[in-house]
């Protein structure tokens, strides 16, 4: 039987046709139309007015924190439950990064503990809040929080494309938002990213550092840093043609999420990743966390098992306060995200993924049980 992924692309069946667009044309380096317009469709959808497609997320979130100015002597605060992309910008940058733990009830951003840290620590210029496995921060008291100590929020919206806070789109929330087109993201150009932001001149000064920083002149001439961050025209092509199924996408996942809830309910001491009242997710991983004593397994005799069965699954994120490399970074909280990295599983989750290997990764899961 084939492997089961965690979440693999998922192609429309459309991409060639855009791709053969962009050959046609002959834009296939660097930039070009199917760019630009990728980035009108994805700030229309997000309802933002200005769009800037680089290379990956990282990339994203690497040139928020460039155009505000963040260096050497400022503290950014940062969800410690996340990928470490969400972090290794804020070391990009020149700027320590402050890890503020999640929320029991949300698993995002805990805000009483990211008002202690504003409060204690001036040198956080920046917040970076991190959408969790599609599921949105609580943004009014996030913003809130922001606003009343005049930081900027930087949403990573990497997990989030077609997620909802309220009744808007995943991505506007922040001063500036950062997504990811991954190839295990809801939507993929292979790899790839966007920046966002209601401040124009927040993401025309990323356009231009994103491409070496030219200064206007015929030959090159730079007054400031530059990176090489751009999306491919090509890419952007994958991009549209994933982009135009983002709906479908999301409401497969959502399925997805809801199947396994109803096949596992009868299980004690399983539970998922609690949806928040403000939003919609978009269900990008479902999430399990496993009770030993109640349930009679555990999260790594449940990996190990879809693992000799050829189904992929993965432990939650390892919060960035536990990795090696942030260890002398300051921390807010803790315990929530230790407890769930100690006990959480991500299952496949992938929008192609049929009902019958779904069922598989159950019955395996199942199987488990003493
Ligand atoms: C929360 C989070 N932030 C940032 C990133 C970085 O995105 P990319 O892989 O496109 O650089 C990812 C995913 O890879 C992510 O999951």
């Amino acid at each position: 039987m084939p492997r089961i992924y965690l979440s693999p692309p998922h192609l429309s069946g459309h991409e060639l046709e855009y791709l053969q667009d962009a050959v046609e044309s002959n834009w296939i380096a660097p930039l070009g139309p199917q760019v630009d317009a990728l980035e009108q469709e994805l700030a229309g959808l997000i309802g933002v007015p200005n769009a800037l497609a680089l290379s990956s997320g990282t990339a994203a979130l690497h040139l928020a924190l460039v155009v505000l100015g963040i260096g050497h002597g400022a503290e950014v605060a940062c969800s410690s439950f996340t990928f470490s992309a969400s972090a290794n910008p804020v070391v990009y940058a020149g700027a320590s990064p402050v890890f503020v733990d999640a929320d029991a009830a949300t698993w995002t951003m805990d805000p009483g503990l990211l008002e202690q840290a504003l409060a204690e620590r001036p040198s956080i210029r920046a917040v970076v809040a991190v959408d969790l496995y599609g599921q949105c921060c609580d943004y009014d008291r996030i913003r809130e929080l922001c606003a009343a100590r005049g930081v900027t929020l930087i949403q990573d919206a990497a997990e989030s494309l077609g997620a909802a806070y309220g009744d808007e789109p995943a991505g506007g929330q922040g001063d500036l938002a950062a997504f990811s087109f991954n190839g295990n993201k809801v939507i993929t150009t292979s790899g790839g990213g966007m920046l966002v932001s209601a401040n124009r001149d927040w993401i025309e000064h990323a356009r231009k550092l994103s491409t070496q920083a030219r200064d206007f002149a015929p030959h090159y001439e730079h007054t400031e840093l530059g990176f090489n961050y751009r999306l491919s025209n090509l890419l952007a092509a994958v991009g549209r043609a994933q982009l135009a199924v983002l709906p479908e996408r999301v409401a497969a996942r959502r399925r997805i999420n809801e199947r396994y809830r109803e096949l596992l309910a009868d299980v004690d001491g399983l539970s998922f990743m609690p949806e928040a009242p403000y939003g919609r997710s978009n269900c990008w991983l479902t999430c399990v966390v496993v009770d030993p004593e109640r349930s009679g397994t555990d999260r790594e005799r449940i990996r190990l098992a879809l693992e000799a069965e050829d189904v992929e699954s993965r432990p939650l994120w390892k919060p960035m306060h536990l990795q090696p490399f942030f260890a002398d970074a300051p921390l807010y909280g803790g315990e929530v995200s230790a407890a769930l990295f100690e006990r959480g599983l991500c299952l496949p989750s992938g929008s192609s993924l049929g009902d019958d290997d779904q069922r598989r990764v159950v019955e395996i899961l199942l199987a488990t049980r003493s």
